[in-house]
């Protein structure tokens, strides 16, 4: 398995050249749906592995989604968002972190080492990897991110490895903090100087009209985005996701993409020319690729 897939990376390079690829920090932040689906989760394992294979250095955030609605609602707990993050209570808090770690976090470890020894699973409550504080008290054990231990995953990265990290992080209390996975990359991101950040959701990218299969928008200059988020008007999933592109486009990451995990090849179509395109927040316009014509997936 593992010769199939140095062979790939193999092919990959021979197109896309080293130059540009070769040492560069690739954050992937992967959603707790495409964790939850067995398909999608494989594929995924397997780019990861070829992208580590090509000589980059990913570094895997993921949340935890539909799994954790789930495992509250069995629970009798109420599932509540409010703009797009999750109210979490103190007991809500136990089967986050239960749910992000101990199924999540495994699963995605696991498909990945199914390949080699090649990933890592850690949670950003541990060991203060991520620091943060209660972001609204109305929300419960939501965080905001305050700090990274960039040394830390730069001595995992050092060995080779692949670190995968649960959205989590250490409050002020000392208590675990539930944090948006997209802003955890986001803020790993800056830390760990990413020079790709990739968010891979369950749609083709950010559609102009939700769902209007032909309003994807394909490349967002940085300043737009700014204005779409100040004025309210992107969908809950959406802005966390926009806010992460323009937090680590502002601190000078050379790209930033949302695509669809479910795209096969998804993870490896920023270095491998493909129809996949989804949505690039950008510095600065380059006119192509105003609108996409990909056929949505979903
Ligand atoms: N304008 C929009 N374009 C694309 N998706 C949108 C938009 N507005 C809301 N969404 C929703 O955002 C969701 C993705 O965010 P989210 O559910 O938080 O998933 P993830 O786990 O990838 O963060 C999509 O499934 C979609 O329902
Ligand atoms: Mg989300």
């Amino acid at each position: 398995m593992s010769a199939d897939l140095l062979a790939r990376a193999q092919d990959i390079l021979s197109r896309a050249g080293t130059e540009g690829v070769r040492g560069k920090v690739v954050v992937i932040k992967v959603g707790g749906a495409s964790i939850a689906d067995e398909t999608v989760l494989a594929h995924l394992a397997e780019d990861l592995v070829v992208l580590k294979l090509m000589g980059t250095k990913p570094v895997v955030v993921h949340g935890g989604g539909p799994d954790i609605t789930a495992r509250m609602k069995a629970a009798g707990l109420p599932v509540e968002f409010v703009r797009g993050l999750r109210v979490t209570s103190e007991e809500a808090i136990r089967i986050v972190r239960e749910v992000l770690v101990d199924t999540n976090n495994r699963a995605l470890v696991e498909a990945i080492n199914a390949h080699g020894d090649h990933a890592v699973g850690l949670s950003g409550d541990r060991d203060n990897l991520v620091r943060a504080k209660v972001l609204d008290p109305a929300l419960g054990r939501v965080g905001d991110v305050t700090g990274v231990d960039a040394d830390a995953l730069a001595r995992i990265l050092g060995e080779g490895r692949i670190p995968v990290i649960a959205c989590l992080g250490t409050g002020e209390d000392g208590g675990s903090l539930n944090i948006n996975a997209d802003l955890v990359a986001a803020e790993l991101a800056r830390a760990i100087r990413g020079e790709i950040v990739l968010f891979l959701t369950d749609v083709d990218g950010l559609y102009r009209n939700f769902p209007n299969k032909d309003s994807i928008i394909a490349e967002l200059p940085v300043e737009e985005a700014e204005r779409l988020l100040a004025s309210g008007a992107l969908g809950a999933g959406m802005a966390p996701k926009i806010d992460a592109c323009v937090r680590v486009i502002r601190a000078g990451a050379e790209r930033a993409r949302i695509v669809n995990a479910k795209r096969a090849g998804a993870l490896l179509s920023e270095f491998e020319p493909s129809a996949i395109t989804g949505t690039r927040v950008v510095a600065k316009a380059t006119g192509e690729l105003k609108i996409s014509t990909e056929k949505g997936a979903n």
